[in-house]
This record gives structure tokens, sequence and C-alpha cells, in this order.
């Protein structure tokens, strides 16, 4: 099955299409309904109500091993489906997520327009010094950049990577390109040599990515030691989960029973976690 995109194929919804529809779209996914359809290529999940009337879909989902919800609808029922369709590496591969925020990238500031001052805690907690080299892995469009760069000085250099194009032309057009260096990169593979950075941001970045103990070691590789990393979101775990009708699921890799023997083995050491309803922060130091 080529890999998905965060689409979801509702079949023969009928007059709970919409019960459906409304819950699925808030959690992030692209909803397509169809009487009928032949296969599931391109599709992160299967939605049957009526599951008896497509038995070759139901087949393939098995097969495919992608989230699936028969039967009658409820908040709750849709809430666990959408977790399950964000946990699986379908919904998170690098097609996925370019298809996700190159939709986005246009007004993505402007949907979050009170974030600064968090960042700008964060920011400090990481404390990048000056004269140093800073990454902000995943930067979006570049908010973050004119405070790493009042951080590091003019001394130092700020880089800017993002998978997405359109969240780096839109980081272009914002000006962020004077604040630093942008890349438009995979932070799986950075083209960045071996202990070239003092800190790292990582902003709404790690529940996105379909490998995360893999960008962790890369991220090892690219940072000195005694480098720095913040992974960082503006508000909590739970709070996010509740803002796109979502459930926490126990393999979040941003849980910190998770996150910890994660950041060990890709070589850091975790020294403080805040999961509270205004901010996520985990901080860790290269630890070897
Ligand atoms: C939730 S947004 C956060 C953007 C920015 N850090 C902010 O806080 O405004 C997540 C960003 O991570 C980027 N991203 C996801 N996976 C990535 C990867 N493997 N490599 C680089 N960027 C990635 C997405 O393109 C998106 O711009």
């Amino acid at each position: 099955m080529a890999s998905a995109l965060r689409r979801v194929l509702v079949i023969r919804a009928g007059e709970q299409a919409s019960l459906a529809a409304g819950p699925l779209r808030v959690a992030g996914l692209d909803v397509h309904e169809y009487e009928t359809a032949a296969d599931l290529d391109g599709y992160s999940g299967l939605l049957a109500v009526d599951a008896e009337a497509v038995p070759h879909l139901l087949s393939q989902a098995r097969a495919a091993g992608l989230p699936l919800l028969t039967g009658p609808l409820s908040p709750e029922r849709l809430a666990a489906f959408a977790a399950l369709v964000a946990d699986s590496p379908a919904y998170r591969s690098a097609e996925g997520t370019r298809a996700f925020f190159s939709a986005r990238a246009a007004t993505w500031e402007e949907k979050f327009p009170d974030d600064g001052p968090a960042f700008a805690a964060a920011i400090a907690e990481l404390a990048p010094v000056a004269g140093g080299t800073v990454l902000d892995a995943g930067c979006g469009t570049g908010r973050a950049m004119p405070l790493l760069r009042e951080a590091v000085t003019a001394e130092g250099r700020v880089i800017g990577a993002d998978l997405t194009p359109e969240m780096i032309a839109s980081a272009r057009e914002r000006g962020r390109a004077a604040w630093g260096t942008l890349l438009i990169a995979d932070v799986a593979r950075l083209p960045l040599r071996d202990r070239a950075v003092d800190a790292v941001l990582a902003a709404g970045l790690l529940s996105h990515l379909p490998d995360p103990a893999a960008v962790l070691a890369e991220l090892a590789r690219i940072a000195a030691p005694g480098a720095r990393l913040a992974l960082f979101h503006p508000v909590g775990r739970a709070v996010l989960a509740a803002r796109h009708g979502r459930r926490l699921t126990p393999a979040d890799p941003r849980a910190e029973r998770n996150l910890r023997p994660m950041l060990t083995g890709s070589g850091w050491s975790l020294i403080a976690y805040d999961d509270t309803d205004t901010r996520y922060l985990a901080l860790a130091v290269r630890s070897r």
C-alpha cells in the first residue's frame, strides 16, 4: 500500500457522517466520504458504520494494520479512533506531514497569536550561549528565530530547518531569513556536521515524527558535548489533545516514561520535565 496521507475514508456513514466529520476534522484529519471505494491507497484510517457493505475494505484495513472504526458512532469512539490514526506511522510519514503543514503555512502564526511569552520562557530555560550555534528543528514559519538570535547575539548562528517547503517559504515572506539561515531539511538527516550546534529547540515537532528516537539520535550527532535540547509546546499534552479532539495514548513519545529512556538511548539526559496546561517543556543535555 502506498504511504498514506492524513486522510480518513468514511464509508456510508449516512446521517452519522456529520457526527463523524466534525471531530475528525478538528483532529486535523482530512475526511473523504464515499458510498464505496476500491481500495485504501492514500488513507490513514477507515471508518465504516455499515461494515458489512464493504468487506474488501475491511480486509484491506486489517491486513495493512490501519486504524478502523465500525458500528455506531459516539464522540468517545471517534476521539479514540482519531488518536489511533494520529499514532499511526502513515499519519506521521514525511508525505503526510508535508501535506498537513503545507495547507497551514500561510496562516500558521495568526492562529496562535498569544504564544510569544511561552516561547520566550522556554528559550530562556534552553539558554543558548552568546556566540554559539542554535538549531530550530521543525522551525515552521520561524517564529522563534528572533528570540534565538537575541540569545546567541550577532556573534552566534541561528539555523531554522523544516521539512515543509511552504513553511520555509512563509518564513522567508515573514522576513525570518534576516534572523538566521533557513533550510528545507528533514531533521532525521540534517545537512550539518557532527557537533556543529550548542543548542536545539524543537517546538511542536516530536509528535509528528514517524521515528522520534532516530531523530533524537540525529540531533545528538550534530550536538556538541554539553549541548542542550528543548522539546517544547506552548500548551501541555492534555490541552493539545483536547484541542484536537483526541485522547492521549500510552505510546505518546512525549510522555516522561517514554521520553526519558528514548533520550538516554540516543545520547541525551533528561534534566527537567514540565507538562502542565500552560506548557510542555522537556530539557535535555548531550550526555556522551
Ligand atoms: C507543529 S509545527 C511547529 C512549527 C514551529 N516549531 C512552531 O512552533 O511554530 C511542526 C513543524 O515540524 C515540521 N516537521 C515535521 N516533521 C519534520 C521533519 N521530519 N523534519 C523537519 N521538520 C519537520 C513541520 O513541517 C512543521 O512545520
